[in-house]
């Protein structure tokens, strides 16, 4: 059995109100109802979502001492600003696929850059709600491969 956390940073628990028109009518609850349903055989997912930066790395660095198999992770616009987050992941060695629910790299230029990306398994964009169980595919090829 494999675990994997489900990390949304800042803005996405408003899912479903926030720019619908970008990021859809979905709600974070419904998102993770679905994901629940169709995760990959043999894989557990655990949720997290937080508004705060600190809360966010103490999240992560709880997994040096309660490890699991993997991480998705959509940072939000902590993407394009937060080299903490991206020193967080990079301490605990975890495998981690980079979401992100729009196509990043067709909006603003201060979106074309990620703290993230050379770091991650595998970076989504675009794919809207979808993108997220292309990663937990993606992490349980990498599982079955490794
Ligand atoms: C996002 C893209 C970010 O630029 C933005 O700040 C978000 C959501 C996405 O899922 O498309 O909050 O990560």
């Amino acid at each position: 059995m494999s675990k994997v956390l489900i990390l949304n940073g800042p803005n996405l628990n408003l899912l479903g109100k926030r720019e619908p028109e970008i990021y859809g009518q979905t709600t974070l609850q419904d998102l993770q109802k679905t994901l629940s349903a169709t995760a990959p055989i043999n894989m557990q997912l655990e949720f997290f979502q937080s508004n705060h930066e600190g809360i966010m790395i103490d999240r992560i660095h709880n997994l040096l001492d309660d490890p699991l198999s993997g991480i998705v992770i959509n940072p939000g616009a902590w993407t394009h600003t937060s080299i903490a987050l991206r020193d967080a992941l990079a301490a605990i060695k975890t495998p981690f696929v980079e979401v992100h629910i729009s196509n990043v790299h067709g909006r603003e230029a201060f979106r074309h850059h990620s703290y993230f990306s050379d770091l991650a398994l595998a970076v989504i964009a675009g794919c809207g709600y979808a993108g997220y169980g292309f990663a937990l595919e993606t992490l349980h090829k990498h599982f079955k491969d490794s």
